[in-house]
């Protein structure tokens, strides 16, 4: 349609300014956390241009296809300036996110060097853990505070330090926190008020993360989850986030072997090829891999990992093609590898007449450099929506997201150009500009 339709412009939203300081919370000052802000502060310095980052380096077309309005996202909406961002987060382990980025190994020291005095200078706070969530891990800088109450009390106290101290104008926390023992929701996640009485009886379905989110929501600062584990997507956090007006997304960040099927799978589909199985496996050998060698933490990955193809295939409306299909998903803790993944997929797919083909992929992939961007974005994607006056689960912001979380009723998509499509339009309809849908009209 043409870009001028009067009667179908959507009307700009009210956007507040991104004046002043956001500061950037992550729980887990691990190798994402690590990885993302060492990435920031290199751009800043012009070390580096801020590689993988839609916010960043993507453009954006605006109007019909021959009006040439291409503008770079960054300069078409009021995203903060990286310049403007400040970094703070908790770990039970990392002192800072100097040690952190050595520990995870991820940077090469030649790379960290000139960033060492401002990354050594962001020092972690005490974790709220506990080790029942995470049995591998053992925390030694952690809150010495036993009730979950008092827990996310002091929580809340470090979040307004913070604000303090670095005069943020503005928080958003991302979880960068390792993944959680796998978990079903129970009666205690229902609503605000059986949480908080949850919080004070220190009911043992609680897990750390969902204290951290409790305490974010009720500073009213906007919540990403990067990990699989159950936190924002509680029903008690979605009516949280809705009465404070807090904008949420989860959950856990599409990277490596999930964003290869992401890519692929709606491909196959695109041209109506069959799928009989996809058998993916991995070996990893940082700490999250050391974490998802226990079977319960694993269970929270496996969970979120084997819900993409069932949601971009449709098995219920083609099931000639998408039917019956094998996916398993491994993951196998192999410290030599480190950060360094190795992720293998055999996929069977299958075509005319019925005739077998199978496609290997063997991505060499760096977990971290892939899930920094997404750090960066979802924090200047979901500020931007608060000041936008959004509040609840962002769905637009699922093409970062493994296992995204719906608005309404009905499932996310998964299908990462679609994902894109809705991003974009999203965009462009908050700053008063039509959706672009690609067809020959427009
Ligand atoms: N790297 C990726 O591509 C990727 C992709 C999707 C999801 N994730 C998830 O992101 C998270 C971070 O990954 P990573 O590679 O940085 O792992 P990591 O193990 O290097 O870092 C996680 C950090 O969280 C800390 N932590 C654990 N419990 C905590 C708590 N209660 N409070 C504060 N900190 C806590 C750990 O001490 C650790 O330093 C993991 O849950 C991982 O599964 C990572």
């Amino acid at each position: 349609m043409p870009q001028d339709a009067p009667s179908s412009t959507p009307t700009a939203l009210d956007i507040a300014p991104a004046t002043g300081k956001l500061g950037v919370l992550t729980p887990g000052l691990g190798a994402v956390a690590s990885t993302f802000i060492a990435g920031v502060v290199a751009a800043r310095q012009g070390l580096t241009a801020p590689i993988g980052s839609v916010s960043q380096m993507a453009h954006i077309r605006l109007g019909a296809r021959d009006d040439d309005r291409n503008p770079l996202i960054r300069e078409f909406v009021p995203l903060a300036e990286l310049d403007d961002l400040v970094f703070g987060g908790w770990d039970p382990i990392s002192a800072n996110v100097l040690e952190a980025a050595r520990t995870a190994g991820v940077l090469e020291e030649r790379d960290l060097a000139p960033l060492s005095a401002e990354l050594e200078g962001i020092v972690g706070m005490d974790a709220v853990f506990d080790q029942r969530w995470v049995k591998k891990l053992d925390g030694v800088r952690v809150k010495d505070i036993a009730s979950k109450w008092d827990q996310a009390q002091a929580l809340i106290a470090d979040i307004e330090r913070f604000r303090t101290e670095n005069d943020c104008d503005r928080l958003v926390m991302v979880w960068c926190g390792s993944t959680e023992a796998y978990q079903e929701p129970s009666a205690v996640h229902d609503t605000v008020e059986a949480f908080e009485a949850g919080l004070r009886a220190d009911d043992e379905n609680i897990s750390p993360s969902q204290i951290y989110v409790y305490a974010a929501l009720m500073s009213d600062v906007p919540f990403a989850n990067g990990a699989p584990n159950l936190s924002v997507d509680l029903p008690c956090m979605i009516e949280l986030a809705g009465t404070r007006g807090v904008p949420i997304a989860g959950k856990d960040f599409k990277t490596g072997q999930t964003l290869m099927k992401t890519l692929l799978a709606p491909g196959f589909k695109a041209r109506m090829l069959g799928l009989r199985g996809w058998y993916s496996t991995n070996i990893l050998g940082n700490r999250d891999g050391e974490v998802l060698d226990d079977p319960e933490n694993f269970k929270t990955k496996e969970v979120s990992k084997l819900g993409v193809l069932d949601t971009i295939l449709q098995p219920e409306s083609y099931p000639e093609l998408y039917g019956e299909i094998d996916h398993v998903v491994r993951i196998n803790y192999y410290p030599p590898r480190g950060d360094n993944k190795e992720g293998w997929d055999n996929i069977d797919i299958f075509g005319w007449l019925g005739y077998p083909m199978q496609i290997k992929v063997d991505f060499l992939c760096r977990d971290s450099i892939l899930a920094a961007p997404i750090v960066l974005d979802l924090a200047l994607f979901l500020d931007l929506a608060h000041r936008a006056g959004q509040s609840g689960v962002q769905e637009w912001l699922s093409f970062y997201l493994k296992a995204p979380q719906a608005a309404g009723e009905a499932e996310a998509e998964h299908d990462l150009f679609i994902q894109q499509t809705k991003l974009k339009n999203t965009l462009r309809e908050w700053m008063g500009e039509q959706p672009v849908t690609h067809s020959e009209a427009g």
